[in-house]
């Protein structure tokens, strides 16, 4: 056996762990905050649109009248997809799933239009420009119709829901939407931004941390509960069968999508704005059934887990929104996805500017010694 220098003790989740110094987002689980750069995410979310806060992440500062004409403008010309993107959603078949087709799509989307080397804002505007077109095309397809081609005329917001649906949306849509999309554009260190930030420590090219992103955004634990929200409160049916259902579904040991987080504590300030939009938004039976839901699952997590301190967290009413907003629900992550990576975009260029290898250790616990036989004499 070989002798070993005592190692620390291992953090499997890095809870804790401070791996960066950012400028872009502070998370204070504790007093239930999140600020980008600065402002208060409900003063963003009340007085700033997507493409602001995205002005925000990159630039450090919100834009003036002419800087936000001008990110539009970059914004609008970099929304069409080029032939060999589209070519390429095209040949995927049409049960693929959405999170899929924004990883695939974004990958093709580097590869095409030649996203290599240091990272740019141009890469940055490129990216987040192009995800809804991505996203929208591959909806079209799969219902069978030609896939629309972006509007340079109308807000990131709306032209997204444009592009899924052949008609300008409401002002009430694309508002709610705008406001999701400025709500959920950077988190701190969340799972799939430090993935990004990861990949870019290694000087790869800004779409390869992108691309890792959105697969760490895949994940239940992360991005991919929205649609698992809807599925319960389908599957719970009416209020009054909420009790029983979330009971039993804890005494089973299943999680609640929508409820618990690594860093909020208390109320997730995203949650109180996104459900007073549901409110607005939905029909009341709906409404009726998730805040009955959320009462009554935070009131079974306080009794059944009292050591805990569970509450609901972004994507309990992201899930509302969208639905209300009229987004299938397999379209739920990706546009998660369309949002965040303004973020990502954003971390990525900040590691650049201060970059160190992130290299963590492993502590093996595999055996030693062994020596290699044969082929014909393994057992
Ligand atoms: N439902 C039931 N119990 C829960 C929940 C939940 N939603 N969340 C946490 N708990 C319980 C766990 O069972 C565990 O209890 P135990 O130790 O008695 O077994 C305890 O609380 C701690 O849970 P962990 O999963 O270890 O806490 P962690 O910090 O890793 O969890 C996470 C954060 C992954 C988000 C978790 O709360 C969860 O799985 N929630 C449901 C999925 C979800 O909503 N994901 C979206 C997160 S938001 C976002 O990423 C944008």
């Amino acid at each position: 056996m070989a002798t070993q220098s005592p190692k620390p003790p291992i953090n499997k989740g890095l809870e804790g762990l401070v791996v960066a110094d950012t400028q872009l987002s502070e998370v204070d689980g504790e007093h239930g905050r999140l600020i980008y750069h600065g402002y208060e995410i409900a003063d963003l979310a009340q007085n700033a649109t997507f493409e602001d806060v995205a002005y925000l992440l990159w630039m450090g500062q919100l834009p003036t009248a002419s800087e936000l004409q001008d990110l539009n403008k970059r914004m609008a010309a970099n929304r069409l997809l080029p032939d060999g993107v589209l070519d390429i959603l095209k040949s995927l078949p049409t049960s693929t799933v959405p999170m899929d087709v924004l990883r695939t799509g974004a990958s093709a989307l580097g590869a095409v239009k030649k996203i290599d080397g240091k990272a740019t804002l141009e890469d940055a505007i490129a990216l987040t420009a192009a995800f809804p077109t991505i996203v929208a095309a591959f909806q079209r397809m799969r219902e069978g119709k030609a896939p629309i081609a972006p509007r340079a005329d109308l807000s990131h917001a709306a032209n997204y829901l444009y592009m899924l649906t052949g008609s300008a949306p409401s002002e009430q849509k694309t508002r709610a939407l705008d406001t999701y999309l400025v709500l959920t554009a950077d988190h701190g260190l969340n799972a799939s931004t430090f993935t990004a930030r990861v990949i870019a420590s290694t000087e790869a090219d800004m779409c390869s941390s992108v691309v890792g992103a959105i697969g760490a955004l895949k994940g239940p634990l992360h991005g991919g509960a929205p649609q698992l929200v809807l599925d319960m409160l389908k599957a719970i049916g009416t209020a009054e069968n909420a009790e029983t259902w979330i009971r039993n579904a804890l005494n089973r040991h299943e999680k609640l999508m929508g409820f618990g987080h690594r860093v909020y504590k208390t109320e997730d300030p995203r949650a109180r704005v996104l459900r007073k939009l549901a409110d607005q938004l939905t029909e009341v039976e709906f409404f009726k059934l998730a805040s009955t839901v959320e009462d009554t699952a935070l009131r079974l997590l306080h009794e059944l887990k009292p050591e805990r301190r569970i509450y609901t967290n972004v994507e309990f009413w992201s899930a509302a929104v969208m639905h209300a907003v009229g987004l299938p629900d397999d379209l739920f992550t990706p546009t998660f996805g369309c949002s965040r990576v303004a973020g990502w975009t954003a971390h990525v260029l900040e590691q650049q500017s201060d970059n160190r290898l992130i290299r963590p250790a492993s502590e093996y616990v595999g055996p030693w010694n062994l020596k290699v036989a044969p082929i014909g004499q393994r057992t």
